[in-house]
């Protein structure tokens, strides 16, 4: 078995489905019609309160999530450096912080090099940087090389619902540059504001992962809700421009 970097570098672009309008009291049952739905990757928007203004919830409710998916953390904290342990004690598979909270984003990506997945040591941690849409892609370029994932926010962080920037458009090209200039196995994904109307554009944009959650979680049943957003998904990578 190959590590979940190998795995999601290819047959992308995959839907990781965001979980903030889910039912929280009934979390175990959301999962559960994600995963029979046939969505691989659950997102979990971690908030401090400081970073952005809301408080969502930490490593003890990623560690009750038991399930197949992958779990998919996002970090939107300060001073990630002291945090990430504990979400991968919990089980992250993919753990993003943000360049923004971060004093030494290479030391955060230098502990997570050292960091085991607690669900199986084979499957690796996916060491993602997140970056706001008011910061320079440039900021990126010195962590390249200790990086596996970019996450490109659509939307400033701290609320889900936004409408997707369009901006963006632009930011994911030039990333994907850097991504090929780098040489390095680099996912690249998209979060905020991708609805059921744009999904398709947004997975057209050279990405290998695009969140969504508010479009899945919307009061309506999120079983049809994931599969419709996975359809329309590889609709959209069908026509993606190749990098
Ligand atoms: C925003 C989060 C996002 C967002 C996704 O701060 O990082 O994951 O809530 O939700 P939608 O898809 O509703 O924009
Ligand atoms: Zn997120």
């Amino acid at each position: 078995m190959g590590t979940i970097l190998d795995r999601l570098l290819t047959g992308g672009p995959r839907l990781t489905a965001g979980m903030l309008t889910a039912d929280l009291l009934h979390l175990g049952d959301e999962l559960g019609v994600l995963a029979d739905a046939g969505v691989e990757l659950v997102h979990v928007d971690v908030m401090d309160g400081v970073f952005c203004p809301q408080f969502t919830l930490g490593p003890p409710v990623v560690k009750a999530m038991r399930t197949p998916l992958l779990k998919d953390v996002h970090l939107m904290v300060q001073d990630p450096l002291a945090k990430v342990d504990a979400f991968v004690a919990a089980g992250a598979d993919l753990v993003t912080f943000h360049l923004e909270g971060a004093a030494q984003p290479l030391r955060v990506l230098q502990q997570l090099e050292h960091a085991s997945n607690a669900n199986d040591p084979a499957r690796g941690i996916i060491k993602g940087v997140g970056i706001n849409p008011s910061t320079p892609l440039e900021a990126l370029e010195p962590l390249l090389d200790a990086l596996d994932y970019v996450l490109v926010l659509a939307i400033n962080p701290g609320w889900s619902g936004q409408h997707f920037l369009p901006g963006t458009v632009r930011r994911l090209e030039r990333c994907r540059r850097l991504i090929e200039a780098s040489g390095r196995p680099i996912l690249l994904g998209v979060d905020g504001g991708v609805t059921r109307e744009n999904a398709a554009y947004a997975a057209s944009l050279g990405v290998d992962i695009v969140v969504s959650g508010s479009a899945i979680f919307d009061g309506t049943p999120a079983g049809p809700n994931a599969r419709a957003m996975l359809d329309t998904i590889a609709t959209g990578a069908r026509t993606a421009v190749p990098a």
